[in-house]
């Protein structure tokens, strides 16, 4: 299957073998413009579906859907298409699928902080078999956009800062999704999103411009890209940004030159919502005409939402402004998606298949995932409570909060399914009492609640304190200027942390967040992100010691937002900061460092690494070495840690960030238990963008660190020969 998904997405259509894409040219042949365009054309609808979209289905002028869901509404458009329209061509049902369908893991910044690709795989694959049994059959995700500002809201929905943990989960995802033959019952079609450089608007204010140079862009935001469509992606999104005067949605240079000639893509680009009619307000497009031809001849092959190819392109094609090659084109690129995903084989959903509520081992797989998420920002020893706690006080406005737990892009999760921290807590310890109080809401709103909170905190012998922001503050359009606990909840934690006792405290939250005074006064600060359905029981898990929290921050927490952007991979400058030398890179009012770097997370073990080695240590330009180190668990409990390994180039053609993650692996080790892992380190690893802005290995020598963490950790040498 792989051969044939190769071949329809690799053969020019020209050359396609019969049978392979033969389908897509032998349908095109027959096709009208209007029938054409209809393929072009993708229209939201209400979950239910409803008449408009079935004649159009009927009509030839539906090529695919977004958020129709159900077996049944879909199978109505699909019998449309495939029995009443003319060439019978199937639609295609999309969805964003983003951390789950009914069964809903953590956010993907929550996923990405388990650094387990193979995790986040097996996620997405239970994600595509439930989606798949609803009727859909594309998915908008993974959102693989680098991320560098936590204003952004959408930093919950990708992997963080970092280009090569974004690759590596970027191919999971899409492996996840599509498996080898996306053909298959229970797979969806993947789709890279947002093409590209939306990770970076300006004030981490959702929507806005970029600007990136080109070689940022290849050295830091293409990477997640190329390694989705190495993994086979079929579609990619075109996203809402402008990218140094050009929207990405009409965008020549990313979608024709690079994404399609350089790379090879053969598959679609459907345009973000909107995001052709969106060209009018960007000032690039007088009016839909010119927009509907910028964005197609640009290379969006078809348009989410907005109706202008089908408005416009009759006229613009019969006044020869638009070449009907360029309509041609992109409609074979969706035929041969189509294809690709079996549709025309099997159009219909199994209606009695109905994706139910999680069962028990999709409950035991999202807990899993949760608990892997977990990141153990500090602990004075506070952590785990002991078992034997007989009071215990959940404290918090997202103390009960189901809505929190599931976060932004919930898919079809339901509040009632979700395990709430409150939840987890009393399912972990049925003996114990557990006292609950609110104490603020999570905005705005008064503190006569925080005297109540507190007492309860008093009465207790462990207090859960379960702070952060609510379900949708995070995600689309909720981009953040004080990206900060919000409302009175500091104001709580201070009464509650006042009273002495035994506090833990759980942050949900979607986002990198500025808390500089709680992490301060906190005894334990444990990172849950937004968990999923089987969220409550996972803290519970680590909270009481039935679990060692592992996962490690892809994301940089910020001291202050001052600093923003602020990320492990920057750059040295000409006057790195040097303390008591007033002319270096520096805050008069701040100091440089985060609050929690990269890779950041703690363990109930501890870990040592030593022996870092590079076999061989000297190498021909072009040539591969490999780096190896070993890690023991040098405390008393079985833990996990994740080994990171960094580069430095010095004297380099392009100035080099001061460490690249290069490699990573998670290994479980038992108290007294070591491994030894192994990275591989070659042209890919060790080139970068060269001032020609392409990728070059250049002689010298690299700094290699093996470590915990971005900072810290052993160093080594390797020499790279001319
Ligand atoms: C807009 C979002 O930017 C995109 O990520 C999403 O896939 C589409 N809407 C469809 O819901």
């Amino acid at each position: 299957m792989r051969t044939l998904l190769a071949l329809l997405l690799a053969a020019a259509p020209a050359a396609a073998a019969p049978g392979a894409g033969a389908r897509a040219e032998s349908l095109l042949r027959r096709m009208t413009l209007s029938e054409k365009l209809g393929q072009l054309q993708q229209l939201g609808g209400p979950v239910g579906g409803g008449p408009e979209l079935v004649e159009l289905a009927a009509e030839g002028r539906l090529g695919s859907t977004l958020n129709v869901r159900g077996a049944k509404a879909l199978n109505a458009i699909q019998r449309a298409a495939v029995e009443r329209s003319r060439l019978k061509i199937p639609v295609l049902f999309g969805f964003d699928v983003i951390h789950g369908y009914r069964t809903v893991f953590p956010i993907p910044l929550g996923l990405a902080s388990s650094w387990d690709p193979a995790l986040v795989e097996r996620a997405a694959r239970l994600s595509a078999r439930e989606a798949y049994a609803d009727g859909l059959r594309w998915t908008f995700s993974p959102m693989v956009d680098v991320a560098r500002d936590p204003r952004w809201g959408r930093v919950a929905e990708g992997a963080g800062e970092d280009p090569f943990l974004g690759a590596a989960l970027a191919r999971a995802y899409v492996r996840g999704y599509q498996t080898s033959d996306p053909s298959a019952p229970g797979t969806l079609a993947a789709c890279a999103k947002h093409w590209v450089g939306y990770g970076a608007a300006e004030g981490g204010r959702d929507y806005n411009t970029t600007e990136i140079s080109e070689r940022t862009l290849r050295q830091v935001y293409f990477p997640p890209f190329k390694a989705a469509l190495d993994a086979g992606a079929l579609t990619f999104m075109s996203a809402f940004n402008d990218l140094d005067g050009v929207p990405a949605s009409e965008n020549r240079f990313t979608l024709n030159e690079v994404l399609r000639r350089e790379w090879g893509f053969r598959g679609f680009v459907v345009s973000d919502w909107d995001a052709v009619a969106q060209l009018i307000a960007h000032g690039v497009a007088a009016d839909g005409a010119q927009a509907a031809r910028e964005a197609l001849t640009a290379g969006v092959d078809m348009e989410m939402d907005s109706r202008l190819y089908g408005a416009h392109l009759p006229a613009l094609v019969k006044a020869g402004r638009v070449p009907l090659r360029t309509v041609d084109e992109a409609v074979l690129r969706v035929l041969r998606v189509k294809e690709a995903l079996g549709l025309f084989a099997h159009p219909y959903a199994d209606e009695t298949a109905a994706a139910g509520p999680p069962d028990a081992a999709a409950r035991a797989q999202a807990r899993e995932a949760a608990v892997r998420s977990l990141v153990l920002l500090k602990n004075d020893g506070t952590l785990p409570f002991p078992k034997t706690v007989r009071r215990v006080a959940v404290i918090g406005p997202l103390a009960d909060d189901a809505a929190a737990v599931l976060g932004s892009w919930r898919g079809d999760g339901r509040d009632s399914e979700a395990v709430t921290i409150l939840d987890g807590v009393r399912a972990a310890l049925p003996g114990a009492a557990v006292s609950v109080a609110t104490g603020v809401a999570v905005t705005g709103g008064t503190d006569a609640g925080i005297a109540a909170a507190a007492a309860a905190a008093k009465d207790a012998d462990a207090v859960i304190l379960v702070l952060g922001e609510s379900g949708d503050m995070s995600g689309e359009a909720s981009s953040r200027a004080h990206p900060d606990l919000p409302g009175r909840q500091l104001v709580l934690a201070e009464a509650v942390l006042a009273e002495g006792r035994p506090t833990a405290v759980v942050l949900l939250n979607g986002r990198p967040l500025i808390v500089p005074e709680l992490a301060a006064r906190a005894p334990a600060l444990l990172e849950a992100w937004q968990p999923g359905t089987e969220g409550g029981d996972a803290v519970a898990d680590a909270l009481f010691g039935d679990a060692d929290p592992g996962g490690k921050l892809t994301m940089t927490f910020p001291r202050a937002l001052g600093q923003v952007p602020l990320y492990y991979d920057h750059k040295n400058t000409g006057r790195p900061f040097e303390a008591g030398n007033h002319y270096t890179s520096k805050y008069l009012d701040e100091s440089n460092d985060p609050l929690f770097p990269f890779g950041w997370g703690l363990s109930y073990t501890t870990f040592a690494l030593r022996d870092l080695r590079l076999a061989p240590a000297r190498i021909r330009r072009g040539g591969r070495t490999t780096a190896s180190v070993t890690v023991t668990n040098t405390g008393a409990r079985a833990g996990d840690e994740v080994v990171q390994l960094y580069l430095h180039r010095t004297a380099s053609s392009v100035t080099p960030p001061v460490r690249q993650l290069e490699g990573f692996s998670r290994v479980s080790l038992k108290p007294g238990e070591s491994r030894t892992v192994s990275f591989p380190l070659g042209p890919k690893e060790l080139g970068f963008v060269g001032v020609d802005e392409k990728w070059t290995v250049e002689p010298g020598r690299v700094e290699v660190f093996a470590s915990t963490c971005s900072v810290g950790g052993l160093e080594a040498g390797l020499s790279v020969a001319p």
